[in-house]
Parts: structure tokens; sequence; C-alpha cells
């Protein structure tokens, strides 16, 4: 039981929430109880109003080394189509949850980042790594496919060349070559990634938060749209907004207009303040 719990740990601090991947000595590999005692903890964060932010990862020298080769796939294996189905269903739903996430997410890449790891990369609004952590799709290594949605993530965030080669090739890249590939928004040192994360999760935290849930769905759900649908669902989506939020951004207006208290352009206005 004890296990249960410490695969995944969390520390709430100043709004933000930092939750890790917990299994260093297996290079924090995704087996299906590090799977459910991740659902538990983004079930018990997403709606607390103590936490503004969701910082994702990994305790150690990596921030998942991707599906655990034996608890995930051989041991669930063994029970048949049932159990790999339920291991299935329990690492995608939390994936799946987190690209739905009622907070804005970041993912912290740490270091290795491999194959199903891919799957909370690309489920994060927001990814920045250190120059020292290495990217794989690695499947091709061990001889399966870039499943559970990593060919996928793949073609959404590469070029198809880029995307067929670190796919059939496997081989790792570093944080500097993610970044200029667009797996992550920026690579830096190891030694500054925690603070540049945290800067970037308070700007976050100063934002009219049904604004940003409402931007982070609209950029997912947007790509596969015609532009005229898109516009129709962004209408529609502020709208949907309002009923939650209607004074926001009359209040955002007010501040700049009338108030002449800060400019739209170069920050966001102060929502503590209701005119
Ligand atoms: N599944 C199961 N166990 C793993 C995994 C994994 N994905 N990754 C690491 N481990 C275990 C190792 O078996 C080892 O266990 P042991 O101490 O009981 O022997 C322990 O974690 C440490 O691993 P090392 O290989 O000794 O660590 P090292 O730092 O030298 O290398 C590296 C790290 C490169 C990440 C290496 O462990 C590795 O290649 N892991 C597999 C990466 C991978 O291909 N993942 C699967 C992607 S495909 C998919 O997710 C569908």
């Amino acid at each position: 039981m004890a296990n249960d719990v410490d695969t995944v740990v969390f520390e709430v601090k100043d709004r933000i929430a930092w939750v890790r991947f917990n299994r260093p000595d297996k290079r924090n590999a995704m087996s299906p109880t590090l799977n459910r005692a991740m659902m538990d903890v983004l079930d018990e964060l997403e709606f607390r109003d103590d936490v503004g932010v969701l910082v994702l990862t990994g305790e150690g020298s990596a921030w998942t080394a991707g599906m655990d080769l034996k608890e995930y796939f051989r041991e669930t294996e063994a029970l048949g189509l049932k159990g790999t189905r339920k291991a299935q269903r329990e690492s995608y739903g939390w994936w799946r949850r987190l690209r739905w996430y009622q907070k804005p997410t970041i993912a912290m890449v740490n270091g290795w980042c491999f194959g199903g790891g891919y799957g909370p990369l690309f489920a994060c609004d927001l990814a920045f790594c250190a120059d020292e952590a290495k990217f794989g799709l690695s499947e091709i290594n061990w001889g399966i496919l870039p499943g559970g949605g990593a060919t996928k993530v793949a073609v959404e965030l590469l070029p198809f060349r880029k995307a067929m080669y670190h796919a059939m090739l496997g081989e790792p890249i570093d944080g500097k070559t993610a970044a200029d590939w667009g797996l992550v928004n920026e690579s830096l040192p190891l030694a500054d990634l925690e603070a540049r994360v945290t800067s970037v999760a308070k700007v976050l935290l100063e934002k009219n938060p049904v604004a940003l849930k409402a931007t982070k769905d609209a950029v997912r759900r947007v790509g596969i749209m015609t532009y005229d649908e898109a516009e129709d669902y962004l209408v529609r989506a502020q709208e949907a907004a309002n009923s939650y939020d209607n004074d926001g951004r009359k209040e955002g207006i007010r501040q700049f207009i009338d108030e002449k208290s800060y400019k739209p352009g170069l920050g966001a206005y102060d929502k503590s303040r209701r005119g």
C-alpha cells in the first residue's frame, strides 16, 4: 500500500503543485501502480483552490523512462487481454485527464524521457527541459512500434521527416535538440530549470483562470477544424467561459481604458480587483 502512494509524490507551494514521478531506482518507469497513483493525485489536485498551476517532473535522473517493460507489459500480458486492456486504460486515462486538465500544466523534464513518456509530455500544456535530458522513441529498439499515442505525439509536434527519423532510428536526442525540433518550449541547464519553470508558472498564476482553461482547450481543439468551424467554436467557447466569469474581461477593459493602470499588450490586468 505504501508503494501505491510513494510512486507519485507532490507538494503545493505558492499555488504551484509540484508533482513528481517517484520511482528513481527504476528511472520513473510507468508501472500500473504508478499510473493509478498518478490518477489519484491528479484527482486530488484538479479543483483545489490553493492550486493554480501543476508542474510534472521526476525524482532522480529521469523524467520517465517510459512504460515499465516488466510490470506494464510482461506482467499484465500474462493476465491475458483483460490485463493488457486494464493497464492501457489506466495509463491512457491519466494522460487524457492531463491533456484536458482544469489548471495549466507544465512538464519539467529533468532527465530521461522515453516512449510512453511522450504521452504525459504532450498532455502538459507547456514543456521545459534540461539540456542534459535525453528524449527518445526507443520502442523500435526493443521491437515494437511507438504506441500508446507516442507516434501521434511525434507527428503532432515534429515535421514529417523528423518524426519518421525519430521513430525509425530510435536514437536519443538531447534537450537542446528537443527544443530545436519543437518537442519542448525551451531547454536550459538543469541547474536553471526549476527557476525558469517557477517564473513561467508565476506568470500563469497572474492570468484569469477561466480564460486560461478556455485558451488551452482551444489550442488543442482547433487543429483538426476547418477555419469556419474553428471560428464558430471559439465564439461559443468564449460565451461558455462567460458563464463562469462574466466580469473578468470587463474589468480587464476597465483597468486599461478607464483607469490606465496597465497595458494588455505588456501584461495581465490585476484580477484581484473589481472596479
Ligand atoms: N521498464 C522497466 N524497468 C526499467 C525501465 C523501463 N522502461 N527503465 C529502467 N528500468 C530499470 C532497469 O531495469 C534497472 O532496474 P534494476 O536496478 O532492477 O536492474 C533500473 O531501472 C535502472 O536502470 P539502468 O538501465 O541501470 O539505468 P541507467 O541510468 O544506466 O539507464 C536508461 C537509463 C537509458 C533510461 C535505461 O534504463 C533504459 O534504456 N531504459 C528503458 C528506456 C525505454 O526504452 N523505455 C521504454 C520506452 S517504450 C514504451 O514506453 C512503450
